[in-house]
């Protein structure tokens, strides 16, 4: 009799460590829950790993399967979209990176925490996985650094001090499942938070224009009656006479440039010198940016100094100076600016063209969208 109790705790003992680990497998099967009250995010993550890819953009799967968790993006996401992670808990990646913008800024130059403008017009987010360099003046290569920078930047997030970044998003209750589902606990650390962002970033791919239906292939236009007679117009002179394609070359990824910088003669003597301030002799060269989105990114160049589209095009047009390190594809047989000669009509039908490169589904994505609202 005397065994009794000892043998049905015991027996309690298995039982409840039965339950027990039952009971965590379940969890670890199940994402941990997030807080409704403040985040909207769907119980079974969006998927941003195995998203579906046109033939032509099929290169980035690879990079996905790689690179991405569902559960880290989705982190990545709410990092993106937190204001907490700047100083004053005022601005967000997405304060000056609008996703129905393209993720660029409709301001020439955005505003920081502080209320301090940045020195250059902030760069539109489309397709980062294919990207090897990145800002205005390609001074960063690596996407999981790069993410780091905006929000250290004294006038952009000026959280200089990742000890207390750290502490801060720790003390947030609804990080916990955030971390926990993608790292396996909630330890928050600077590295996780990079990775993270990082991951939500490649998984940034806009690859629905109505351009992109125009090429199912990766070997060229194949479908050109996806665009209209004026478009098509426009993509003979972007890939012709204009020689837009020569470097917004979509060959290799169909993205709309490709890895170099150029000097485009906006300005004989430029105020900005791009790569020429960490590298001498590159004065007014910067990086090749991607026209996805075009119409939505406004304004244009590095500061943002064209309104319109129309004026980008008399740039090239019409406008461009004799800069130190004017690319040869913009110069003539003399060595001058080149002067296109595009009629109205062409001029017209190369704004029509880019317009062509608006993806819908990506400034509309859930996936991509503010979890707090
Ligand atoms: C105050 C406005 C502001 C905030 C906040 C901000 N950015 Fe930016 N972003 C910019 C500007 C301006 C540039 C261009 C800077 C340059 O080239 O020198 C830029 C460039 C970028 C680029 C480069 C894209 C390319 O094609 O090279 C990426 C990626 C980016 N930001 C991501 C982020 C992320 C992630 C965050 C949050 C951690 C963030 N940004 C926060 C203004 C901002
Ligand atoms: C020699 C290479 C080169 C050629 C040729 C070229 N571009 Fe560019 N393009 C660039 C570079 C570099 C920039 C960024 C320049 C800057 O901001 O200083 C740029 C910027 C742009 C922008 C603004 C992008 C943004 O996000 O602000 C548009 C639009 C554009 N180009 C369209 C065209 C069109 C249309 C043509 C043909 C008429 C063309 N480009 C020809 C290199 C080139």
């Amino acid at each position: 009799m005397k065994n009794i109790p000892s043998i049905s705790i015991a027996a309690l003992l298995i039982f409840g460590s039965i339950a027990l680990l039952t009971n965590c497998k379940k969890d670890a099967e199940l994402p941990y829950k997030y807080e409704a009250d403040v985040l909207k995010l769907p119980e079974q993550p969006f998927v941003y790993r195995d998203q579906p890819l046109p033939p032509h953009m099929s290169h980035l799967q690879f990079t996905l399967q790689n690179k991405v968790t569902d559960h880290g993006a989705t982190l990545g996401r709410v990092l993106f979209y937190d204001p907490k992670l700047s100083l004053n808990n005022k601005i967000a990646c997405a304060s000056c990176h609008l996703q129905e913008k393209g993720f660029a800024d409709v301001a020439r130059f955005s505003t920081g925490f502080d209320g301090a403008l940045t020195k250059r017009n902030a760069s539109s987010i489309t397709n980062p996985a294919d990207m090897q360099t990145f800002f205005w003046d390609a001074r960063e290569d690596n996407l999981k650094e790069m993410v780091l920078q905006p929000i250290k930047n004294h006038i952009e997030m000026g959280m200089d001090n990742f000890d207390a970044l750290e502490k801060k998003l720790g003390l947030l209750d609804y990080y916990k499942p955030l971390f926990q589902n993608a790292f396996g606990d909630e330890t928050v650390t600077r590295d996780r938070i990079a990775e993270a962002m990082s991951q939500f970033l490649t998984s940034m791919v806009s690859a629905n224009s109505r351009f992109d239906a125009a090429i199912p292939s990766s070997w060229g236009v194949q479908n050109p009656g996806a665009l209209t007679a004026e478009e098509q117009h426009g993509l003979h002179l972007f890939f012709g006479q204009a020689q837009c394609g020569v470097c917004h070359n979509p060959n290799s990824s169909q993205d709309f440039f490709n890895e170099t910088f150029a000097d485009i003669g906006l300005d004989q003597n430029p105020v900005d010198k791009g790569l020429g301030a960490n590298a001498p002799g590159m004065d007014g060269l910067f990086k090749i940016p991607s026209l996805r989105n075009i119409a939505l990114t406004a304004p244009y160049m590095h500061d943002g100094r064209f309104a319109t589209l129309e004026e980008v095009v008399d740039h090239y047009n019409n406008n461009i100076e004799a800069s130190a390190n004017l690319h040869w594809t913009l110069k003539d047989f003399n060595g001058q600016p080149v002067r296109m000669g595009l009629s109205e009509t062409d001029k017209k039908a190369l704004v029509t063209f880019l317009k062509a490169m608006t993806d819908q589904q990506y400034i509309n994505d859930p996936k991509f969208a503010d979890p707090f609202k």
